[in-house]
Order: structure tokens, then sequence, then C-alpha cells
């Protein structure tokens, strides 16, 4: 397992929600984006904060048949707009394509989920994540906790 934030955004947690969801906001330096992943059966609302981010969506893989993934379809969220996935939809990349602004993103998952998969797109194959949190409630996590780092 490993984390889920390597390609340098971080992941901000907010509140718990009581159990009932995780409510985080990710910072997105320039390049900065996810890797292919899913949202263990959960919803997932993202509002733009601030900037823009693109969002591809991509077809589940079929696991007879590997090979590289099918895109669906794509857009790019303006500042103040909302999306919504959950996996009945499809898995997604988000990114922050400028190299000149970040980007601020809310996002509400519900139920919360601590583990998802992300998926390597020339060949489909899924790996498992563990998602940690680069602060929370405002206080930086401590470093053992986050040692665990790969890519989603
Ligand atoms: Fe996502």
């Amino acid at each position: 397992m490993s984390d889920v934030t390597p390609a340098g955004y971080t992941r901000n947690l907010v509140d718990e929600g009581n159990g009932k969801f995780n409510l985080m906001i990710l910072c997105w330096g320039e390049g900065h984006g996810s890797s292919i992943h899913d949202h263990t059966d959960s919803h997932c609302f993202l509002k733009l904060l601030q900037g823009q981010l693109k969002e591809t969506l991509f077809e589940w893989p079929d696991r007879k048949q590997p090979g590289g993934m099918v895109q669906k379809s794509q857009q790019v969220l303006l500042e103040n707009q909302c999306a919504y996935i959950n996996d009945s939809i499809g898995l997604h990349r988000v990114e922050n394509v400028s190299h000149t602004e970040t980007a601020v993103s809310l996002h509400l998952y519900s139920p919360p989920f601590q583990t998802c998969q992300t998926f390597d797109q020339r060949t489909g194959h899924r790996n498992t994540v563990k998602m940690t949190f680069w602060s929370k409630f405002g206080d930086r996590t401590p470093y053992e906790t986050t040692i665990s780092q790969e890519n989603n």
C-alpha cells in the first residue's frame, strides 16, 4: 500500500463529519495531478475554490482484457464550479495543468474511506493505496504517518 499524493498536491482534512463524511481541501501546485483512481463506493463532491483543474474520466478497465485505459470525457473546472463522481460513473484523473497558477479545491467524500485503487493508464493495472493527510484540522500530520509514499 502506498500514499495517494506523491505528485505534489496536499490533502488537508477539515472535518470528519462525526464519521459520516470527510471534508478536505486539496492544494495543487503548478503541474500537479492525481493518478487515475476510484472512490471506494463513496460519493465524491468537488468544488473549485481557486484556479482551474482538468478532470479526465475513464472507463473501468476490463480485468480479463488488460490494455490501455479508455478515456470517456474531459472537462476543465473553473473557479466556483462543482463536480461529482462515484464508481458507477467511472474513474478519473484530476490535474492542475497550469504552469503559472496554483489551484485549491474542496472535496466531500461520503461515506469516508481510507483506501482507494489507482490505475496505470497504459496497462489498466491497479494498486490499492492508503489515503493520507498532509494536515488534519490545521495541524501538520506527523512525518511517520505520511512516510509510505507512492502515487495517486
Ligand atoms: Fe477523485
